[in-house]
């Protein structure tokens, strides 16, 4: 059977989508009554980061440890993966060890040729293309709120980064509309762009994208790898801050999310984040839900 991998939203179809999706939120009923449930003793994720990360890492390393099995952090910096190693053969070796591999990498190629060569799955735990597990959260996150997502109105905010690319990929999966506003310069991936144009409008205005939207969602203007542009960027953002006044457009019981880490006074306001209409730490918590639910499906080959 062909190893299934998890570097994309595609990568699921709409319906195992919906599956994992609904199993998050009851693997987090599980937990929250306090019920052990382990089915995986003895399994290993490995877990490479070539970047920093304090949810990714806590979530699977802790998502890991409740379903019975355990983990392995591994960064570039103390593998051989840092002395020219190439990925492939690391991919190789790590793979026939450990039975899920969870990569953030800066290159999105780098996990491409990861995944092709590992015979366990692989997750993305990040790229500078997308972020697909941070989507499960939000989607669990909108759901819990509303019920379902398709047909609603979500509003992108800001940088046209891989969080955006990766809300591109769930309009189109999920079937919501996705309206984007960003800066000249700062669109997302053209491609996706091109692929979601039923669902996605592309505008300047942040007032007008979050017009009638349920949900308003923005990232940090410097992603990881661009904070040498941080001043470029404040230039470029300015007018994109996800504010009060913005929130109004919004539809009244309309939330706020954001992938965190924030930068208060950036691309959000103080108000804004530690609001009444932010869902910001359920979306944080529901990263652990989430990817149990991801690796539960993914260890058992896709029959859960
Ligand atoms: N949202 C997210 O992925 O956070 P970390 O960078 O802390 O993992
Ligand atoms: N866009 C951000 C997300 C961090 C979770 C980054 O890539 O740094």
């Amino acid at each position: 059977m062909k190893t299934r991998h998890f570097l994309s939203l595609f990568d699921l179809t709409p319906a195992e989508l919906q599956r994992v999706l609904q199993r998050a939120s009851e693997l987090k009923a599980i937990r929250q009554r306090g019920e052990h449930y382990a089915p995986f003793p003895g399994k290993v994720l490995g877990m490479i980061f070539e970047k920093a990360s304090t949810r990714t890492r806590v979530s699977f390393e802790a998502g890991m440890a409740q379903l019975g099995g355990s983990s392995i952090f591994l960064s570039p910096r103390d593998t051989q993966l840092g002395r020219g190693e190439p990925i492939e053969d690391t991919a190789r070796v790590v793979s026939r060890m450990v039975d899920l591999v969870m990569i953030r990498t800066f290159a999105h190629a780098t996990i491409q040729r990861f995944a092709e060569y590992s015979t366990a799955p692989v997750i993305n735990g990040l790229t500078d293309y997308n972020h697909p597990c941070q989507l499960l959260a939000d989607l669990q996150t909108f759901i819990e709120e509303f019920g379902e997502i398709r047909g609603r109105t979500v509003a992108w905010i800001g940088d046209g980064n891989n969080m955006c690319n990766s809300y591109l990929k769930a309009a189109i999966q999920c079937d919501f509309q996705l309206r984007i506003a960003v800066p000249p310069g700062y669109e997302p991936d053209e491609a996706l762009l091109k692929q979601a144009t039923d669902r996605v409008v592309l505008l300047r205005d942040p007032l007008t994208a979050a017009k009638g939207a349920d949900l308003v969602t923005t990232d940090v203007w410097a992603s990881m790898g661009k904070e040498e542009q941080q001043d470029r960027r404040e230039r470029d953002f300015t007018g994109y801050q996800v504010t009060a006044e913005i929130m109004a457009q919004a539809r009244p019981g309309a939330i706020f999310l954001h992938c965190l880490p924030a930068h208060r006074g950036e691309e959000v306001s103080a108000e804004v984040i530690d609001g009444p209409q932010s869902r910001v730490w359920d979306q944080a918590e529901n990263r652990l839900h989430a990817q149990k639910a991801l690796m539960e499906f993914l260890l058992l080959g896709g029959q859960t």
